[in-house]
């Protein structure tokens, strides 16, 4: 058992990439449901759409960026650990696993900026996307998750 500053960074950590992910895998879901009110006739549309898109701000706003900004902030905060606290240097940033992880969140990040870049053009009716890409699309992060999360878990390294 260790109360230590960098386990309980780790949990903090664990618990904001869990709302980060949740958020970003639930996000697409009112985006295809949104897209898919094309073909329904007013006002029931503009309505269903006014109400999909309260969801999508709330989401977006309340759980999605500041989950995301917390996710950082503890795993930049234990990365700080590592290099100084432990006195591994910067070269632990270029171990194989800690590279993969960087790269897969940097991914996932970038997921996270295109899902904010839609909910501007769903608003403004700009748009182009199908319900049938989000419900597809929707696996992308989920695939970038499990490489984030084996590459921490397994620490794998060449050789
Ligand atoms: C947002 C940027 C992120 C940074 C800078 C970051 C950095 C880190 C660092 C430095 C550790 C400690 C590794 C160790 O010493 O064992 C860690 C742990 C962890 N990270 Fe991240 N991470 C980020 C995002 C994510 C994401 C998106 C996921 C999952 C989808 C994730 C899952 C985990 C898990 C499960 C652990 C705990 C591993 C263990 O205890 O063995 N992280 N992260």
């Amino acid at each position: 058992m260790s109360f230590d500053a960098f386990n309980i960074v780790r949990g903090l950590h664990i618990l904001a990439v869990i709302a980060w992910m949740a958020g970003m895998l639930f996000l697409p879901r009112l985006y295809a449901y949104d897209a898919e009110q094309a073909d329904k006739a007013e006002p029931l549309r503009s309505e269903m759409q006014a109400l999909l898109r309260e969801w999508q701000r709330r989401l977006l706003k309340i759980i999605v960026n500041p989950a995301m900004v917390a996710a950082w902030v503890f795993g930049v905060w234990m990365i700080a650990i590592h290099v100084y606290g432990f006195g591994e240097g910067w070269a632990f940033l270029a171990r194989p696993w800690m590279a993969t992880k960087l790269l897969a969140v940097v991914a996932l990040s970038g997921w996270h900026g295109f899902l904010a870049g839609e909910f501007r053009r769903i608003g403004a009716g700009t748009s182009v996307r199908t319900g049938r890409f989000w419900r597809m699309s929707n696996e992308i992060p989920f695939l970038i998750a499990v490489v984030a999360v084996l590459s921490v878990t397994t620490e794998w390294t060449f050789g």
